[in-house]
């Protein structure tokens, strides 16, 4: 059975009843669209060459909320739930060889068209049409070490969420910085 990886972020459920209250007040969230989610994953290659942190900073920087996040080595299980789509394909069992080669640091970041703006900040699946400035176009060279994982529709990543995170690990909360970055 896969060792799970302790890098939680448990924040702790009272703390965050407490500030869903204190910010709840008149900061209701008035958009609906703004809590649309989508998952990211740091791929084991992106892990071993730290950029975590990279990958992090572009999500925060664009005004993203994160809302989950965790370390874990996943099993052959959830990969192939994963990547059902895929299992026809010729490097369907290399890609979850690789996959399963180390740790993976998964996310879900929450916003207003976070699926598509997401798939624009990581780049084209082959990274050598990746454009500069993506994270798959700064960082990565072949299609098979390429660094990040995106949902590609709002569908997939309700599924793809569903499958890498329990509910209770996903956490609500108001950004004090929303009205700055929505139109309310
Ligand atoms: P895919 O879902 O098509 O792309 P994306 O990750 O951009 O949504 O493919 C999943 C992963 O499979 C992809 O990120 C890298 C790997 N892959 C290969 O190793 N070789 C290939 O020829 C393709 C198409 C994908």
């Amino acid at each position: 059975m896969a060792a799970r990886f302790a890098l939680c972020v448990h924040v702790a459920r009272a703390v965050t009843r407490t500030s869903t209250r204190v910010l709840g007040q008149g900061h209701a969230r008035s958009l609906s669209s703004d809590t649309e989610r989508t998952l990211v994953a740091v791929k084991p290659d992106g892990v071993q060459r730290r950029l975590i942190g990279e990958v992090i900073k572009r999500f925060e920087q664009r005004g993203f909320r994160l809302v989950g996040l965790k370390m874990l080595q996943a099993s052959d299980k959830l990969l192939a739930q994963h990547y059902v789509s895929l299992q026809r394909k010729p490097f369907y069992s290399s890609l979850l060889y690789y996959m399963t080669s180390g740790p993976i640091v998964a996310m879900v970041w929450e916003g207003h068209n976070v699926v598509r703006s997401s798939r624009m900040l990581v780049g084209n699946t082959d990274p050598a049409e990746a454009a500069p400035g993506t994270i798959r176009g700064d960082f990565s060279v072949h299609i098979s070490r390429n660094v990040v994982h995106a949902s590609d529709s709002v569908e997939g990543a309700e599924r793809e969420i569903s499958l890498w995170f329990h509910r209770s690990e996903l956490i609500d909360w108001e950004g004090w910085d929303h009205k700055n970055i929505y139109h309310l």
